[in-house]
């Protein structure tokens, strides 16, 4: 039972993905050696609410404790903002972004390099990043759902990289997280049709090392369970007639040029 969103509650998404896409423009110029996850944090939780009059949608939802997730180097996603964990060079970081406004969600994260990245995490984080940009690039009414998946599973397997299993995509919209779930690996052909009206995250998790993932005892920060090296991109997509508009577009993207 996937929801179909009216031509109103479309407005309305692209209302709160323009806003979740403003905070990670906003929060790049802090993401420093130095700087802790708490004050990126403090720094996301005052644009939203005070710059923006929207909500965090993070903060206590399932009893998270913070307003955005903040997921450095191992960590895979979920990672909790905390005073401890300071940024230094070399590092990568997710900061994944989720804003409800007027009863909307828009849900969407990137990777930041602190200083200067290693030959491996920028190739990690490129490789991720376009496993993300082929997907949304084939969304269009028709779409068998195991398609998105099977173009991220072929372009990190053809990397040698690991996709990770243990957590999807989703549907999104009055509900953070709704049907249907989009798995960033899967068979061709297989699975639900897409739907225009129908909006949804892609949000791939990819591993430097091996697919397997750990919960830390927080109950909420992911890592792999070999340590490697981990990065994720997350854009919150509608399909449209005859294909997609990302609701999460930032100004820096240019799709084509990426594609
Ligand atoms: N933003 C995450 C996602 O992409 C979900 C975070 S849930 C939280 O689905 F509770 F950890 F914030
Ligand atoms: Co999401
Ligand atoms: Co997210």
């Amino acid at each position: 039972m996937v929801d179909i969103k009216s031509k109103v509650d479309i407005e309305k998404m692209r209302v709160a993905g323009k806003l979740a896409s403003e905070v990670l423009e906003m929060i790049g110029q802090y993401v420093k050696p130095g700087v802790s996850t708490e004050e990126l944090d403090q720094i996301c939780h005052d644009y939203i609410v005070k710059e923006q009059n929207a909500i965090p949608a993070p903060l206590n939802y399932k009893g998270f404790p913070k307003s955005i997730c903040t997921s450095v180097n191992h960590q895979v996603c979920h990672g909790i903002p905390s005073d401890d964990k300071i940024l230094k060079e070399s590092d990568i970081i997710n900061i994944d972004v989720t804003v409800i406004k007027e009863g909307f969600h828009g849900d969407t994260s990137k990777m930041y390099h602190v200083g200067k990245p290693s030959i491996l995490a920028e190739r990690l984080c490129k490789v991720t990043q376009e496993c993300m940009y082929q997907a949304i690039s084939i969304v269009k009414p028709g779409l068998h759902i195991g398609n998105i998946g099977a173009v991220i599973q072929k372009h990190a397997y053809d990397n040698n990289f690991s996709v990770v299993k243990d957590y999807c995509g989703h549907g999104i919209g009055k509900n953070f997280h709704e049907s249907p779930q989009i798995l960033h690996y899967g068979i061709k052909n297989t699975g639900i049709r897409l739907e225009e009206g129908m909006t949804f995250t892609i949000e791939p998790m990819i591993n430097s090392g091996k697919y397997k993932t750990k919960l830390l005892n927080d109950g909420w920060t992911v890592v792999t369970q070999d340590h490697s090296l981990s990065a994720q991109w997350e854009h919150t997509i509608l399909v449209t007639n005859n294909g997609y508009e990302i609701l999460t577009l930032r100004d820096e993207e240019n799709i084509e040029k990426k594609l």
